[in-house]
């Protein structure tokens, strides 16, 4: 018993933690589950799972459903027999009925001890099960190792990309190759290109989400490896591609980069990301509660609060993660002209799909399976890279192109 009671458990705990995934997966993702008609499917995948947990978990019980009348069947045996072969030396005189029962307690406690002992382990079997996964958590370092610089360099906003090659972790391919590139301060630089080249990994490689596999990304002349994350994440403010939002009031929301920003600071920034007019008229303004996960927003009003959130941190590098692709064209370039006036010396990275939300960059950046095809400005490119006009061309018959 005790070679199965151990492993036992840890497969216990894993498939708990199976079925927690699949509830934490289904219950987050109700809606798709209605709209594909996918709850039979889901239903016999929990199913599958909640047998496995209840197979393991019966085999557990049925265990130690048998081990402790074992050892009392043991016990009260042992008794018997004591009494037994005690009752003919008694009647023959050789031990008095005393002695017999001084037998009977004192072996009644030995086992009342061994019975103890199967009980502690039991528990034991179980705690060390679940200390291995503590300690599994514990001994996780992360991989990212801090640095130690706190991030103050003269130069405010320069983004540097060194031949920087990068490959995901366990991944066989390179998602960026040989990427060389030099953003000035205050410069507003797009990334464009088709989809899963590669763009949201090129951004989130400056706030330094991941380690580059080759080369290297510098701020402000100094390695990003060599920050403490916080100080380089406090010079760089991102908007992601997926508007996460918390279930708390839309002004806190918003001042959720910056706690303790005034009502003003707040207010200043949601008008930058055109934010401010739909807020005051949901019904209490800056203080409307938004459901979980903002469900009770559109794409749009999601993204913008968002942006809203990353402005506020007034840091020197503001990227925008392909945040406006909910907005209507007029509300996007509203956007873009209220940011370069308010924040004229940010410097900032602009990843987008569309070549009407791009084309007023200093500078765009074209990628092309993970390598810089092109790199100039709109005019430029149109001039002279073939997958800018490709683009561009696509989306003139769409009359996107204002
Ligand atoms: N966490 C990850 N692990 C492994 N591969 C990933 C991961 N994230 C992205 N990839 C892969 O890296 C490539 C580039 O992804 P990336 O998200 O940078 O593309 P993108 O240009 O931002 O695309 P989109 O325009 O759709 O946002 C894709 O082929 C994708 O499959
Ligand atoms: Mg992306």
């Amino acid at each position: 018993m005790s070679v199965e009671g151990q492993p036992l458990f840890s497969k216990l705990q894993g498939h708990l933690d199976a079925i927690n995934a699949i509830m934490q997966e289904d219950i987050s993702g109700i809606r798709i589950i209605k709209a594909c008609v996918r709850e039979a499917y889901e239903k016999a995948r929990f199913g599958k799972a909640n047998d496995a947990l209840v197979r393991t978990q019966l085999r557990v019980l049925v265990i130690f459903a048998f081990m402790n009348p074992a050892v009392n069947a043991l016990m009260y045996g042992v008794v018997a027999v004591i009494l037994y072969t005690g009752f003919f030396q008694a009647a023959s005189g050789s031990v008095t009925p005393g002695d017999v029962m001084a037998a009977v307690t004192y072996t009644t406690q030995l086992l009342n001890g061994v019975l103890m002992l199967v009980m502690l382990f039991q528990n034991i079997s179980r705690g060390l099960a679940s200390w291995k996964r503590v300690k599994e958590l514990l001994n996780s370092t992360p991989e990212l190792a801090d640095g130690s610089f706190d991030g103050d360099t003269k130069r405010r906003g320069e983004i540097e990309f060194r031949d920087v090659s990068f490959t995901y972790p366990g991944a066989a391919r390179p998602v960026l190759e040989h990427i060389d590139l030099t953003i000035r301060q205050g410069e507003t630089v797009a990334v464009m290109g088709a989809t899963g080249c590669g763009k949201t990994t090129l951004a989130n490689l400056i706030p330094r989400f991941y380690d580059v596999t080759e080369g290297a990304v510098l701020v402000d002349g100094v390695d990003v490896r060599e920050y403490r994350q916080r100080a380089l994440r406090e010079k760089v403010a991102i908007a992601l591609q997926k508007a996460e939002l918390f279930t708390v009031p839309i002004g806190e929301n918003i001042a959720w980069g910056k706690p303790g920003a005034s009502a003003e600071e707040i207010a200043s920034a949601a008008e930058a990301a055109q934010a401010d007019g739909f807020i005051r008229s949901t019904p209490e303004g800056y203080d409307t509660v938004v459901a979980e996960r903002g469900m009770s927003l559109s794409g749009g009003q999601k993204q913008r609060l968002s942006i809203a959130r990353a402005v506020l941190k007034r840091a020197e590098i503001l990227i925008l993660d392909d945040a406006t692709s909910a907005l209507d064209l007029k509300t996007e370039a509203d956007l873009y002209r209220a940011l370069e006036e308010k924040h004229p010396g940010t410097t900032k990275i602009i990843v987008a799909q569309r070549i009407a939300s791009v084309r007023r960059a200093d500078r765009i950046v074209v990628l092309e399976n993970g390598r810089l095809a092109a790199v100039g400005t709109h005019e430029e490119l149109l001039a002279g890279c073939k997958v800018y006009q490709d683009i561009y061309h696509s989306q003139m018959g769409e009359g996107e192109i204002a």
